[in-house]
This record gives structure tokens, C-alpha cells and sequence, in this order.
């Protein structure tokens, strides 16, 4: 059979990416502009600013991506792409430099959604078998999914306020900490043996649904009760006290892991077909996070399947990866496909 190549691209929040699918080698290009360093001073993303970087870096990280590849525009046979969910002008931008490159090179079309494109991260390095339920934990999205096959999938729980990631992020603010919060809450928190000093809430225990903007609410209120935040002033006061700022990274990634677990426990109660579990998006860097979640797996008997960092943040090449599965089963998109 003769080899697809697939063209990825991907914009739809802060990292300018495409990358390169191969059917018979797999990624065999995967290049990324991350813009966190422009964000940083701001605490978060600024939808502005991301996609005019997005407009400036699209064009030399494509080509970068053919280039690592070895191959020319030429030698692709569709331009997969993200088309939703994300910040409109940023989808925007990559949307229709994708459009235009197809247009003029004459090449299929697909459009991706950044979600399908998480949740088969999992499968670019692993054979997993399916039923596998997967979780999907990142800076805009979390979310359960059981998924069934390629392209075959049921969502079974979402978050009803804040994403995983964004609860880390929000929070290492309030406590006086950088952004991304995760990887920094994460240094912290070990640095205090991952105990769970403060035990705050577990919400929604009896739901595959998740909350976490009570998390927050709850350690402003805790420190409130310690004499760590000034009300008035709206500030966390003790930026000197790295012990504090480590006991509430721990207790927080103690309690957050907690959720993860709950859920897993009963999804598996509820889904006892499942053969195995994934654990995708940014959140899924968190090693410790992944080492519970392989503990728990291992008590139950089942395969735990977490992708490498680079393919957990986002990445033009689970973009590409679903793109070849789309483009086997024949599933291709007009041009007329506007973002969602
Ligand atoms: O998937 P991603 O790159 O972008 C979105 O689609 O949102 O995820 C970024 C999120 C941020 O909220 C960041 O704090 C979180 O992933 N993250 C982590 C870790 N590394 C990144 N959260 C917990 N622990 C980490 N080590
Ligand atoms: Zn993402």
C-alpha cells in the first residue's frame, strides 16, 4: 500500500504547531512554537496576542515540519487541522492558512476537533485495546470519555465550572506563584512529600462530573483563616512563607489526584467493559498525578496508558494522528468548514 503522509496543524489556544503523519512510520515531524513566554507577564492567556503570534510563527513552523520530515508540500496527501473548540481568532488562523495551503496545492481537506485530537494522543505511541476510558485534563478542558474505536467515542462526565489545569493555574496566582501553574504546584508539592496538610473538598463524588472552582474558593478561605490573604488589597501576604506555599501545593495535587481516582472507580463501576485507561492532555505531564492513577489501574487489573510530555501539551501531531484515521475512513471536509 502506497504510504499517506498527513499534514497537521494546529492553533487553537498558545502553541503554533504542525507536524507530520506518516500511515506506515507514524510522526515522523512534530514542531511547536510555544507562546507561555509571551503570556507569562499577564498571568494567562491573551486571546490578542496569541493569535497575532499565531499569524507570524504559522508559516515557518510548517515549514519546518516538511522539512524535519524530508518531504514537500508535494508528497502530502491532506491537510488535517484544528477547527474547534479554542479561542476564535487563534482557530482562525490556522483554519485558513489550512484552507489556503489545500486550496492551492490541491490537496483533501480535515478539519479536527482538538478534543478527538487529546484523546487519541494516547494511541500515537501505544497500541491500546478498546473499550478504554480516557481522561482528558488540560488548561480549557476536562473531561471523561469512554471511546470505543478510532473516531468512536461517548463523553461520560465533563467539568462543570473549571478545567483541572486551569485550577492549578488559578491558584498558583492566588498563592503567589508563576504560570503555568502545574509544572510549578508540582515542584512544590513535592518538595512537601505530597501530604495532604489542609484536605480540602472532593466535590461531586457521586458524579463522573467534575468541579473544581470550589477548590479555590475553599484555600481563599483557609487563607483568609491563617491571616495569608488581605481582603482589602486583595492579595496573598505571606510570599515569604515557602513552607505554606508548599503545604498548599501538595494538599491541593493530593486532593485533585483524589478526584481523578474517584472517577475512575466509578466509570469502572459503571463501564465494566473497559480494557484499559488513558490519561491525556497538559494535566497528564503531572507524574504524580500518572504514578496514582498506575497504582490504581494495577489494583484493578488494567493497562494504564499515559502519551509522553510532548504529545500531552498541545501538538500539531495528535492533529496529524487523527487526520490518518479520518482520511482511511474516507471522512473529508468541504473548505466552506468555519470554526466552531
Ligand atoms: O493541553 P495544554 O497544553 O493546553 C490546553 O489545551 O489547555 O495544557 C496546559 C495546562 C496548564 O493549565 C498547565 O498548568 C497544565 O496543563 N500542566 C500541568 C503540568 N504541566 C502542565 N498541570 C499539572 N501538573 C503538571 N506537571
Ligand atoms: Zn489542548
Amino acid at each position: 500500500m502506497d504510504e499517506r503522509l498527513i499534514l497537521g496543524i494546529e492553533s487553537s489556544c498558545d502553541e503554533t504547531a504542525a507536524a507530520v503523519y506518516s500511515s506506515q512510520r507514524g510522526i515522523i515531524s512534530s514542531e511547536l512554537f510555544s507562546q507561555i513566554a509571551l503570556h507569562k507577564q499577564y498571568g494567562g492567556v491573551v486571546p490578542e496576542i496569541a493569535s497575532r503570534s499565531h499569524l507570524e510563527k504559522i508559516t515557518p513552523i510548517t515549514h519546518q515540519a516538511l522539512e524535519k520530515a524530508s518531504c514537500k508540500l508535494a508528497d502530502i496527501s491532506a491537510i488535517a487541522v484544528t477547527y474547534t473548540p479554542g479561542l476564535p481568532g487563534s482557530l482562525l488562523v490556522g483554519l485558513n492558512f489550512a484552507k489556503a495551503l489545500a486550496y492551492t496545492a490541491q490537496k483533501s481537506f480535515i478539519g479536527v476537533n482538538h478534543l478527538e485530537g487529546h484523546i487519541f494522543s494516547a494511541c500515537i505511541e501505544h497500541k491500546i485495546p478498546f473499550p478504554f476510558l480516557c481522561i482528558t485534563a488540560s488548561g480549557g478542558h476536562t473531561a471523561l470519555y469512554l471511546v470505543q474505536d478510532f473516531g468512536v467515542y461517548s463523553l461520560i462526565g465533563h467539568t462543570l465550572d473549571d478545567a483541572a489545569g486551569e485550577a492549578f493555574d488559578k491558584i498558583s496566582k492566588l498563592i503567589g506563584l508563576g504560570y503555568p501553574g502545574g509544572p510549578i504546584i508540582e515542584t512544590y508539592a513535592q518538595q512537601a512529600g505530597f501530604v495532604d496538610f489542609f484536605k480540602y473538598p472532593r466535590p461531586l463524588a457521586q458524579s463522573l462530573d467534575f468541579s473544581f472552582s470550589g477548590l479555590k474558593t475553599a484555600i481563599l478561605y483557609d487563607l483568609i483563616k491563617r491571616g495569608a490573604y488581605d481582603t482589602k488589597l486583595k492579595e496573598f501576604t505571606k510570599h515569604n512563607d515557602r513552607t505554606l506555599q508548599e503545604q498548599i501545593s501538595s494538599s491541593l495535587l493530593v486532593a485533585i489526584t483524589d478526584v481523578f481516582k474517584q472517577k475512575i472507580n466509578l466509570a469502572l463501576k459503571q463501564h465494566p467493559e473497559t480494557a484499559a485507561v488513558a490519561f491525556v492532555g497538559g494535566v497528564a505531564c503531572n507524574k504524580f498525578i500518572k504514578s496514582k492513577l498506575q497504582e490504581l489501574c494495577t489494583e484493578h487489573n488494567l493497562l494504564f496508558f499515559s502519551p509522553s510530555a510532548h504529545y500531552c501539551t498541545d501538538n500539531a501531531a495528535m492533529i496529524a494522528f487523527v487526520g490518518n484515521y479520518k482520511a482511511q475512513q474516507g471522512l473529508f471536509d468541504s473548505l466552506n468548514l468555519d470554526i466552531r
